[in-house]
C-alpha cells in the first residue's frame, strides 16, 4: 500500500484547499519537525515511538502537500546536535532513517531530507569550495559573489523555500537553512510534531499569503541590488582596465559596452567550469564514501 498517495483530503479539506489555492501558492516549504519527545512523554509511550508517529506525520504532511500542488518539500531529520544525544536514541533514530526513507524513496517523492546537517557548515563549505576553485585556477577572486555561493550549497538545484515552519513552540532556526531562509515566511507554531494537522499547514499557508506581497517585494529589491552591485564591479574594472591601457576611461561608450560584455561572458564561462568540476568533485568524494562504507 503507497504510504504518500493512500487517502485524500476530506470534503471539507478539498473545500479549503481549493479556496486557498485561488491565492499565491508556495512552491516550496521547509519544516523543523520539533516535539516528538515532548509528544511521546505526554502520551506516556516510548521515545522511538515518538520519533516513529513523526515520521508518519512526514508522509501524510507530504500528502497534504502533494494535494496542495506544493511538489518541493525540505525537512530537517537530524542535525549534527542530534549526535550529542544517547547512543541508544541515536541508533533508534538512524534504524528509523534507514528504514523508512528506503521506503519514502520506493514512492518517488520530491523531498529533501537534511541528515547531519547545520547550515553554518554548509555555507562555510560553500566558502571552502569556491578557494578551492581559486586555488585550481578555474576562478578568479573577482568572481566570488553571493550568487556563485547560492550555486555552492547542497540546496543550490532548489528555489529557496517559501515557508519556513518549525513546531513545538520553539522559536529559532537552530542552523537550518539560514542563507536560504532570509527572504522566507517563517511560521513558529505551537503545536507538537506528530500532531500536526492539516489546518496547521493550512494557517502556515495563510500567513505567507497574508505577507505575499512584502516578501516578493523584497526579494524583488534584492535581486535587483545584486545585479546593480555585480555591474558597478564590472564597471570599475573596465575602468581600470582602459586607464592601464592609456585610454580615456569615459570615452568610447561603445568600446567600454564591448569590455562589459567580454568580462560577463568570459566571467560565466569561467563559472560554469568550475561548477561542472564541483560537480564531479562532489560525485567522486560521494563514490568515495559510499566505497569506504561497503
Ligand atoms: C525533533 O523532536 C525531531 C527530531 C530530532 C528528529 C526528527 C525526525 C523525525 C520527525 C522523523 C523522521 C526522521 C528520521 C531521522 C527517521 P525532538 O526529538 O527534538 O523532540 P523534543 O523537541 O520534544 O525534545
Ligand atoms: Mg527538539
Amino acid at each position: 500500500m503507497s504510504w504518500i498517495k493512500e487517502g485524500e483530503l476530506s470534503l471539507w479539506e478539498r473545500f479549503c484547499a481549493n479556496i486557498i489555492k485561488a491565492g499565491p501558492m508556495p512552491k516550496h516549504i521547509a519544516f523543523i519537525m520539533d516535539g516528538n519527545r515532548r509528544y511521546a512523554k505526554k502520551c506516556q509511550v516510548e521515545r522511538q515511538e515518538g520519533h516513529s508517529q513523526g515520521f508518519n506525520k512526514l508522509a501524510e504532511t507530504l500528502r497534504w502537500c502533494l494535494n496542495l500542488g506544493i511538489l518541493e518539500v525540505t525537512v530537517y531529520a537530524f542535525s549534527i546536535e542530534n549526535f550529542k544525544r544517547s547512543k541508544s536514541e541515536v541508533d533508534g533514530l538512524m534504524d528509523l532513517a534507514r528504514q523508512k526513507f528506503s521506503r519514502l524513496m520506493e514512492e518517488q517523492c520530491f523531498l529533501n531530507v537534511c541528515f547531519a546537517y547545520t547550515s553554518r557548515h554548509e555555507i562555510s563549505n560553500a566558502v571552502r569550495e569556491m578557494a578551492w576553485g581559486v586555488e585550481q585556477g578555474l576562478l578568479d577572486p573577482s568572481d566570488i559573489s553571493e550568487s556563485l555561493l547560492d550555486k555552492c550549497l547542497y540546496t543550490n538545484r532548489s528555489p529557496h523555500p517559501d515557508i519556513l515552519i518549525r513546531t513545538s513552540g520553539e522559536v529559532r532556526l537552530s542552523d537550518f537553512l539560514l542563507w536560504q531562509t532570509s527572504h522566507s515566511c517563517l511560521v513558529f507554531q505551537p503545536v507538537l510534531w506528530p500532531e500536526y494537522t492539516f489546518w496547521n499547514l493550512f494557517e502556515a499557508i495563510l500567513q505567507f499569503q497574508m505577507n505575499h506581497s512584502v516578501l516578493q517585494k523584497a526579494r524583488d529589491m534584492y535581486a535587483e541590488e545584486r545585479k546593480r552591485q555585480q555591474l558597478e564591479r564590472d564597471q570599475a574594472t573596465v575602468t581600470e582596465q582602459l586607464l592601464r591601457e592609456g585610454l580615456q576611461a569615459s570615452g568610447d561608450a561603445q568600446l567600454r559596452r564591448t569590455r562589459l560584455h567580454k568580462l560577463s561572458a568570459r566571467r560565466e564561462e569561467r563559472v560554469q567550469g568550475f561548477l561542472q568540476a564541483l560537480e564531479l568533485k562532489r560525485a567522486d568524494w560521494l563514490a568515495r564514501l559510499g566505497t569506504a562504507s561497503a
